[in-house]
């Protein structure tokens, strides 16, 4: 019964990591993109840290790069041949591309409750009042 359970759920998992035929399936156990030359990704980056770091981060091929002399500078990882450097690095600019902006929109002041804490200015004059539409 909890055997038939857990089967159920490894398998509902399985098919909602391969729904959508556009979206490249994630390694369960990295969160990967399994993309071409993802083992190598897998292999060499996740040694030392989680692939979070990794999946969380978007960057160009520049930028990618950047952030591994950086990591060999600094933290011991270790140097690549070329080939092996330029394919981690197409997978990452690949898979992981540079985003206009992927935080969230500041809050407008109408929104936010007052803020008893800011400092003094021309504008803020209202009293722990809600911003009235005063000129930000
Ligand atoms: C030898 C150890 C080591 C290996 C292997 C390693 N890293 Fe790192 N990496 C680090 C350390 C240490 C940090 C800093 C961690 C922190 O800030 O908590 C870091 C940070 C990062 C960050 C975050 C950078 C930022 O600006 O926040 C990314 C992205 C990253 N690594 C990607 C990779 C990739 C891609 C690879 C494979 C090419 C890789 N790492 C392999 C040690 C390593």
């Amino acid at each position: 019964m909890r055997l038939a359970f857990i089967v159920a759920v490894a398998f509902g998992l399985g098919v909602t990591t391969v729904a959508n035929a556009d979206e490249v399936a994630l390694d369960p156990i990295t969160g990967l993109k399994m993309a071409e030359d993802w083992e190598l990704v897998r292999n060499n980056c996740t040694a030392c840290h989680s692939a979070k770091l990794i999946t969380q981060q978007r960057g160009s091929e520049a930028q990618w790069l950047g952030m591994i002399r950086w990591m060999q500078k600094k933290q011991n990882l270790w140097p690549f041949d070329p080939d092996t450097e330029g394919r981690i690095i197409g997978y990452l600019a690949e898979n992981y591309p540079p985003q206009a902006d992927r935080r969230r929109a500041a809050i407008p002041p109408d929104l936010q409750p007052p803020n008893p804490f800011a400092p003094a200015t021309k504008t803020n004059t209202n009293k722990g009042e809600p911003d009235a539409g005063t000129s930000r």
